[in-house]
C-alpha cells in the first residue's frame, strides 16, 4: 500500500484530524491506514513499489499546492492531511468515470464479479454515472446514459489473448495500473511484461517480438494474475468454474509468489 514503511525516526502528523505517528519514510497513504481510514486505490499494493499512476489516491496537504497522491507521497513531521474534502471526493469520483468509461459493462458475466477492486473503488467513491462511453459499450450503456459521446478518439478493445494454458489475458479491461508489469519484475524478476504506447493507445503488453502470453518470456509463476485489480488476468480455472470458495495458499521456494488452489 504505497511505499511500504521503512525504520525511521518516529513522524507525527494529522490525517483527517487523528493524530498519527508513523516511522519516517512512511507514505501518507500507509500512515492513513494505520490510523485506520481508506484512501481509495488502484495502482498501489501491499507487496510492491508506490507507482502513483492512477490518481485515485489524491489527498490535499495543508500549504501545499495541488493534489499530490498520498502512495507516493512520504510523511513530514507536523503535516496535515486531509483525505476526504468535497474537491478530493469530485476528482477521484471524475478519474473512477474516466476508468468506467473505457471498461466493458460486462460485470455481471465478468469471472472477477465480486471479486475486483475497480468494482469496489467504483463503489468506494460513489460513482453511480457515467457520462461518457467506449464505443463497444453503447449497445448495453444506451439505457444509463445521460450522454452518448461519439466516442470516435476510443481505440477498439484488443482481442483477448488465450495462449497460455493457465490465464487468460484481456486488454479490454485493462486499466494499465501496472500493476503486472512490476509484480512481474519485482516479485519474480522475470521482465515478462512492458507497457507500451502512450496516453490512449498504452497498454501492457508481452513483447513486441513476441506478444503472445505463451510465446513471451512468461514463466506462468501467476505472480501478474494476483497483482492485478480488475478482471484482465485471471485464471483460466476460475473463468471454468467460478470463484473458490475456499482457497489454499501455499508459497515455496521455487518463485516465491504463493499459488492458490480450489480447495474441495
Ligand atoms: Fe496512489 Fe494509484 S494508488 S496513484
Amino acid at each position: 500500500m504505497g511505499t511500504p514503511t521503512k525504520q525511521g525516526a518516529p513522524i507525527t502528523l494529522t490525517i483527517d484530524g487523528f493524530a498519527v505517528t508513523v516511522p519516517e519514510g512512511t507514505s501518507v497513504m500507509r500512515a492513513a491506514a494505520e490510523a485506520g481510514l481508506q484512501i481509495p486505490k488502484l495502482c498501489a499494493s501491499d507487496n510492491l513499489e508506490a507507482f502513483g499512476s492512477c490518481r485515485l489516491c489524491v489527498v490535499e496537504i495543508e500549504g501545499r499546492r495541488g493534489t499530490p497522491a498520498s502512495c507516493t507521497t512520504p510523511v513530514v513531521e507536523g503535516m496535515v492531511v486531509r483525505t476526504q474534502t468535497q474537491h478530493i471526493k469530485k476528482i477521484r469520483k471524475g478519474v473512477m468515470e474516466l476508468y468506467i468509461s473505457d471498461h466493458p459493462l460486462d460485470c455481471l458475466t465478468c469471472a472477477a464479479n465480486n471479486d475486483c477492486e475497480l468494482q469496489d473503488m467504483a463503489g468506494m467513491v460513489g460513482l453511480r454515472d457515467v457520462r461518457y462511453i467506449a464505443p463497444a459499450n453503447a449497445p448495453l450503456a444506451n439505457h444509463f446514459m445521460r450522454q452518448n459521446t461519439s466516442g470516435e478518439a476510443n481505440p477498439q478493445w484488443l482481442p483477448k489473448d488465450e495462449t497460455n494454458p493457465y490465464f487468460t489475458y484481456d486488454p479490454a479491461k485493462c486499466i494499465v495500473c501496472s500493476r503486472c508489469v512490476r509484480a512481474c519484475e519485482e516479485v519474480q524478476g522475470t521482465f515478462a511484461l512492458t507497457i507500451e504506447g502512450r496516453g490512449f493507445d498504452s497498454r501492457v503488453s508481452f513483447g513486441a517480438k513476441t506478444d503472445t502470453a505463451l510465446a513471451s518470456d512468461c514463466v506462468s509463476c501467476g505472480a501478474c494474475v494476483q497483482a492485478c485489480p480488475t478482471g484482465t488476468l485471471q485464471e483460466n480455472s476460475v473463468i471454468e468454474l467460478g470463484t473458490p470458495e475456499r482457497a489454499v495458499v501455499t508459497t515455496c521456494a521455487y518463485c516465491g509468489v504463493g499459488c492458490s488452489f480450489k480447495a474441495e
